[in-house]
């Protein structure tokens, strides 16, 4: 893959991106193995929108991941499983094994009746069988949708049906921590709603003990067991969905995000070589879940794609202490490590004795995604972690934007805590105020967003394509949106300050306001909610409901209890309030709309200054939500 060697050919590589980005694209492109160059590299409208890049082109992703690797590879390990339990032995995968195993499961499919073209569910905690079954889905052309394994059966139903998945892959159960999880038993639950599904393929993981339906569920081991380890690649064209991941917007349900097969492929493997400055032989480890994007690009895809070395972790950061993470990156020699600032907080609040007993010798860089990461924990990730001795690559970018969009590149870029700092070639971000106006010049905020299109960009949203471009193409006229506020210092480097629209990040989790109101106010007892952010220590933004209730009756801690015991049977456990306030009455415009600015301010304990409130409805009711608020 074409590296950036230096500061200098990054600014030689943004030029061209920009001046000529097809033939800069075309370049990068070139490295990889297509079954039918393309035609034409890009054309692209943001109206519709309407994006297609290396038209006319056929490739097979899994061809790039694994099979083009073999000739010189096939030994070499692709995935080193770091299981829940520190005893239990690791698993070396090497890429040879990972060819076979994806055949297999891939031709269990094809027997299956998956066709190319047809979507499939994978429910699955983060064991080697769960990337075997992203690829194997690729490998035969069908569109794979992961759902994250910590949905509860409510919302996996909402994406079964929403991408009519015909087959389902998933375990008994799962580990996470001292916790085992019933995965197949929610798969159940939500099935009872899911006329879609034909097929159940289930993998022991746990033992838990699970009911099989007869015609409908199958044993993975079982099903592969006879299975041939070739499987030749179905061949699709560039923009043929590779797969469908939702996320939460600011309204409604969550949106399948779709990314296409051949410009997903040269973003996330261009993306990947260069911010990371991976060499082959290092050892990388990403603490992402398979089940949001950075599992998909920089566990699954992008590694591969490089034929690097990954270790694959089935467990939490906290288990059995504090100090897993560290064991582990001594354990395998671990040379590039990326995690999430919420987990680097947790493990900063832990205290220092869970680090100390570590060398961490290996370790060449260290990697932020998923929220800003304040200076405090920058720090803390810096002297503790890297020994002030590794550069920081402060990651931003999005489910939408398939890869890292603005990030140092390590050991090149100047690094500045808090700081994302430059975009990647192929980048070309703009600050616009709130009525679409450019904000020119440096030393300035505003709303972010993108102006061309790169390869990985989101192409539409499952089903609904219009939804795709009022999210994103309709806010500013001609440009891609990306719902982040933005400052750019001096000298040009960007720091991402948080959503601008009604998503909070908990945790690097990604969860609308919308969708915890609507769960919420399913509970017999509560006729409106409303939810925002307010700052965490540790995890970045905290959950606050507002609630009002018409049972007056009802002890409020049994409520509380309730309205919690209901978000996670709507959403999942992620989603829950971490405070809950009940109130009379949410302050309100004359047109009945809710004044969220207001709540935002007061969960967040900004209360000296409200700002203006004489369009209120009703201004008494601020002054009741005010003497109620939880500290
Ligand atoms: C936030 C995760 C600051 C941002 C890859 C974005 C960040 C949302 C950073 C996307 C970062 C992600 N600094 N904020 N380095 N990385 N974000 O779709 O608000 O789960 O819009 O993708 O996370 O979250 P998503």
């Amino acid at each position: 893959m074409i590296k950036i060697n230096s500061f200098e050919e990054y600014k030689e590589h943004y030029k061209l991106s920009v001046e000529q980005p097809e033939k800069f694209w075309d370049y990068i492109a070139n490295e990889f193995v297509w079954h039918k160059k393309w035609t034409k590299t890009l054309e692209w409208n943001f109206e519709e929108p309407k994006i297609n890049w290396f038209i006319n082109g056929q490739l097979n992703i899994t061809q790039n991941c694994i099979d083009r690797h073999l000739p010189q590879y096939a030994n070499k390990t692709a995935f080193i499983f770091e299981p829940n339990n520190p005893n239990e032995k690791n698993e070396i995968i090497s890429y040879q094994k990972l060819h076979d195993e994806v055949c297999r499961l891939a031709n269990v499919l094809l027997k299956m009746g998956v066709n190319k073209g047809d979507t499939v569910c994978i429910y699955m905690p983060m064991i080697p069988q769960a990337v075997y079954a992203m690829l194997a889905c690729a490998r035969i052309g069908a569109i794979h949708s992961v759902v994250f394994g910590g949905f509860s059966s409510n919302a996996l139903k909402d994406r079964i049906n929403d991408a009519k998945c015909k087959i389902i892959l998933t375990t008994d159960g799962a580990y996470r921590g001292n916790k085992v999880i019933p995965m197949k038993e929610t798969i159940d639950e939500a099935l009872t709603h899911c006329d879609s599904v034909k097929n159940v393929l289930v993998y022991k993981r746990t033992n838990t003990k699970v009911t099989m339906l007869n015609n409908r569920d199958l044993d993975w081991e079982e099903e592969i067991k006879n299975q041939p380890t070739i499987c030749e690649p179905v061949f699709v064209d560039s923009e043929h969905p590779l797969f469908i991941l939702y996320t939460s917007g600011s309204t409604g349900k969550p949106k399948g995000v779709v990314h296409t097969t051949g410009g997903y492929m040269v973003y996330t493997a261009y993306t990947f070589t260069n911010v990371f400055q991976y060499s082959p032989n290092d050892i990388y480890w990403c603490t992402a879940d398979v089940g949001w994007i950075t599992g998909h690009s920089y566990i699954a895809y992008a590694p591969l794609l490089n034929a690097a070395t990954t270790v694959l972790f089935e467990g939490v950061p906290t288990y059995p202490d504090a100090s897993r993470f560290w064991q582990v990156i001594d354990k395998h020699n671990v040379t590039h490590f990326y995690t999430a600032p919420t987990a680097i907080r947790a493990l900063e609040a832990a205290g220092l004795d869970f680090v100390k007993p570590y060398k961490l010798s290996s370790l060449k860089v260290l990697g932020s995604v998923g929220e800003p990461i304040n200076e405090e924990a920058w720090h803390w990730y810096n002297t503790n972690i890297g020994k002030n001795n590794c550069p920081i690559v402060d990651t931003w970018w999005q489910t939408e934007t398939a890869g890292i969009l603005i990030s140092p590149l390590a050991g090149i870029t100047k690094t500045k805590p808090g700081y994302a700092t430059l975009p990647l070639p192929g980048i070309q971000p703009i600050l616009v105020d709130d009525k679409g106006v450019e904000i020119t010049g440096n030393s300035i905020e505003g709303n972010l967003c993108i102006k061309f299109p790169w390869p990985g960009i989101i192409r539409t949203t499952y089903g609904d394509h219009e939804r795709c471009k009022q999210t994103y193409f309709s806010t500013y006229k001609g440009l891609y949106f990306t719902g982040d506020g933005c400052k750019r210092d001096k000298d040009g480097n960007y720091r991402i300050t948080g959503r601008v629209d009604d998503v909070i990040n908990v945790s690097g989790h990604r969860i609308g306001t919308a969708e915890v109101e609507s769960a919420i106010n399913m509970h017999e007892d509560i006729v409106e909610s409303a939810v925002t952010g307010y700052p965490h220590e540790i995890k970045g933004q905290g959950i606050y409901a507002y609630c009002i209730t018409t049972n007056d009756n009802k002890n409020s801690d049994q409520l509380k209890k309730e309205i919690i015991e209901i978000v996670n049977k709507e959403i999942g456990p992620i989603a829950k309030p971490d405070k809950i306030q009940i109130v009379n009455g949410l302050p309100k415009t004359r047109s009945g709309k809710i004044m969220r600015r207001i709540l935002r301010k007061v969960a967040e304990g900004e209360i000296s200054n409200l700002g203006d409130t004489s369009t209120l409805l009703d201004p008494n009711v601020v002054d009741d939500i005010l003497k109620g608020r939880i500290h």
